[in-house]
This record gives structure tokens, C-alpha cells and sequence, in this order.
């Protein structure tokens, strides 16, 4: 009954911050499958220390940049990877222009940073000499994202740390994964805390709750099927599967407090061998 209400309540538009209520199935629920030590409250204390990480040294050197401070050891686990060759990122979400200039100081000097935001003043954060560049308009307009990835993609990297709105994640992952991200590249989504907060949360579907989905997509591969399917050699082995682009083109999902990680490959059927 609530579903059906929250999709009404969308459907014509009324905000979901209206009634908070509606929201109680989002709540903390705890699986009788953990043992009550997993989910007794035990305390947690802030840092003593700020990140030691190259990335946070140079977030340091700077400002007009926002990011949470346990955001680092993440970019720089994931990110790593791309800093020996010129990349291409894109970031939703320019704010004060301190984060393309910390992309552009962190990746390799010959890659391109763009940046979008629905703020026009943000146009003024552009370095075009440096491969720094702004256009303005809204993470939620598949169009504007078609022009973007036109003139500068695909990218390496996609970075989400745009209005936090959760139809916003939504549509901007849909419209991007596909056709705006490289084989090998990577989707992060930042801030998703903000899918616990209700004034974020402005769909049925959280960004939250696709990600959890997409971790069944992972397996789609095996709905329906049994394990000499896979086998190497075995005469029930199957050759090719038609499966969602994202079960053939997703590697993996990461989930970390307020990131969402998502890295995209060209996947293979699973094969397993019995020697
Ligand atoms: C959290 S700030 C970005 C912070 C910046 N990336 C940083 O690390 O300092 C969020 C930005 O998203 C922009 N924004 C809000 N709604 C948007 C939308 N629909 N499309 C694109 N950007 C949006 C805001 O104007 C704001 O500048």
C-alpha cells in the first residue's frame, strides 16, 4: 500500500519530504540472520589524524573543494590505476571549481577534466588552457549529457557529485554507463548517504536500491542455471548467453559509507574446471 502510494506521490509530483512517513520502509532493518554481537550498538569515535594520501595533500594545498575526508584512501584505491596515461574525467558537480582543479593537479597533466553543474557562474571555473573545462546544464537531462559525452568522451572516469537527488543518480547513471564510459573505465557516486535523508530522496527507487540490484545483475549469468553450464569441456557447457548490457559490461560494485564504485569491463562467460 505504501509502494503504491510513493509511486503515486511521484507520479504527480509531490514531493516524498512531504510525507516522511512514507519512507519507513527505508529504515535500518537488521536480517534475524545476524547474531544480535553484529548489531549491538558499540561506539565509534571521530579521527585523530586527517588522511595520509597523496590526493588529500594536494585537497589540502587548495580550496573551494568539498569532499569528506575518508573520500581519499577510496579515489585513490580506485583511481590509482589511471595515473600513468592522460585520461579523460568527467565530474557532475563543479561547486566552486576546487575539485576539477584537484582532479587536473592529481591525474596525469596531458588529461581532460570536465566539469557540469546547472549553476551558470560555474562556466567561470574553466581552465581551457589546461584541459579544464565547464559546460552548464542539468545531470538529470539525458540530452545534455548525449552533448557532453559528444564532444568529450568517452570518459575513463565519471564521477557523481552532483545535486544528490536520487532520481538525479538515477538518470545520470542510466543515460552515462552505457554510451559516455570506456571499457575499463570507472563509475563512482559519491555523498549517497544522502539517499537516507529525505530530502534527497525525490524517487521510488533510490540510487541505493539500484545499486543493490545491480549486485544481482552481477549474477544474471547463473538465474536458471546449474554449474556444469559453465564447466570447461562438459558437454551441458553453454558457448554464449544473451544477457542486460550491464551483467556483460559490469566487473564490479564497490560499496563504501557514501560511495558506490562501479567498474566496467567486457565480461566472458564465467567458466569453472574441475582438475
Ligand atoms: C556538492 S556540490 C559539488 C562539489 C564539488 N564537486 C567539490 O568537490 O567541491 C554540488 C553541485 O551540484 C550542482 N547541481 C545541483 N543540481 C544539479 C543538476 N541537476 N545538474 C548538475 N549539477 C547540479 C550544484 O550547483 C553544485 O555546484
Amino acid at each position: 500500500m505504501r509502494k503504491l502510494l510513493n509511486k503515486l506521490l511521484i507520479k504527480f509530483g509531490l514531493l516524498i519530504t512531504k510525507a516522511p512517513t512514507l519512507l519507513s520502509d527505508k529504515s535500518l532493518a537488521t536480517s534475524d540472520a545476524f547474531p544480535a554481537e553484529l548489531t549491538e550498538k558499540v561506539s565509534v569515535v571521530e579521527a585523530s589524524e586527517t588522511p595520509v594520501n597523496p590526493l588529500f595533500d594536494i585537497f589540502s594545498a587548495d580550496t573551494n573543494v568539498h569532499k569528506w575526508h575518508h573520500y581519499f584512501d577510496i579515489y585513490t584505491k580506485h583511481f590509482g590505476q589511471y595515473l600513468d596515461r592522460p585520461i579523460k574525467m568527467l565530474e557532475i558537480g563543479v561547486y566552486r571549481g576546487g575539485s576539477l582543479r584537484m582532479w587536473k593537479d592529481y591525474f596525469h597533466p596531458d588529461s581532460t577534466i570536465v566539469g557540469i553543474d546547472i549553476d551558470k557562474t560555474c562556466k567561470d571555473h574553466e581552465i581551457a588552457d589546461r584541459n579544464v573545462f565547464v559546460r552548464i546544464g542539468s545531470q538529470a537531462d539525458p540530452h545534455f549529457l548525449a552533448e557532453v559525452n559528444e564532444e568529450f568522451g568517452p570518459f575513463d572516469i565519471i564521477l557523481d557529485d552532483g545535486s544528490h537527488k536520487t532520481h538525479h543518480q538515477n538518470i545520470s547513471f542510466g543515460a552515462l554507463f552505457r554510451p559516455a564510459l570506456k571499457d575499463g573505465g570507472c563509475y563512482m557516486v559519491e555523498d549517497v548517504h544522502t539517499n537516507y535523508w529525505l530530502k534527497h530522496v525525490d524517487s521510488e527507487d533510490t540510487f541505493i536500491d539500484l545499486s543493490k540490484q545491480m549486485v544481482d545483475l552481477l549474477h544474471e549469468p547463473y538465474f536458471n542455471r546449474k554449474e556444469t553450464h559453465f564447466r570447461h569441456g562438459h558437454p551441458e557447457a553453454v558457448h554464449e548467453l544473451k544477457l542486460s548490457y550491464l551483467a556483460a559490461n559490469l566487473a564490479s560494485i564497490a560499496f563504501y559509507d557514501s560511495v558506490v564504485v562501479f567498474d566496467k569491463k567486457t565480461r566472458y562467460l564465467p567458466t569453472s574446471e574441475l582438475r
